[in-house]
């Protein structure tokens, strides 16, 4: 079944000039790309979309580290585009990432980790909508 994702190319990844990597990896694995869209988040705008970590003890540092450079938020559609993105991306720690995964390929740690996919449907609908109007996004 088609579906769409949100996906987050992270400050950390942005700095090591891992973008265009980053990007074929997504289109290899058959996502693809329906809205693309860099941008610096502030850290209120990091807030509202971590909002479901508040009470977590690494959320305000997650959100520092998220608005500290530009990242690159997609939306990427197809076949089981949810689970095929989490699978491409790895384990949130890239030291427990399998080889071949994103974040093991450029993530540092479980903070630092490169990219961010959505977790389920609902959480793909809002991620998606928070930063794209359907105006925005081809296909
Ligand atoms: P992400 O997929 O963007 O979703 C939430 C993020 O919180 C996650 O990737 C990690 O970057 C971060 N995170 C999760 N667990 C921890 C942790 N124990 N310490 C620091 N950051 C974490």
């Amino acid at each position: 079944m088609s579906e769409r994702t949100l996906a987050i190319i992270k400050p950390d990844a942005v700095k090591k000039h891992a973008i265009g990597d980053i990007i074929a990896s997504y289109e290899k694995a058959g996502l693809t790309p329906v809205a693309i869209r860099m941008m610096q988040f502030s850290k209120s705008t990091a807030e509202g979309f971590y909002a479901v970590h508040k009470a977590r003890p690494f959320f305000d540092s997650l959100c520092t580290f998220m608005s500290s450079g530009p990242v690159v938020v997609l939306v990427l559609q197809g076949d089981n585009a949810i689970k095929k993105n989490r699978e491409l991306m790895g384990a949130t720690d890239p030291a427990k990432a399998d080889a071949g995964t994103i974040r093991k390929a450029h993530g540092a740690n479980i903070e630092f980790n490169a990219v961010h996919g959505s977790d389920s449907p609902e959480t793909a609908k809002f991620e998606v909508s928070y930063f794209f109007p359907q105006t925005d996004i081809v296909g």
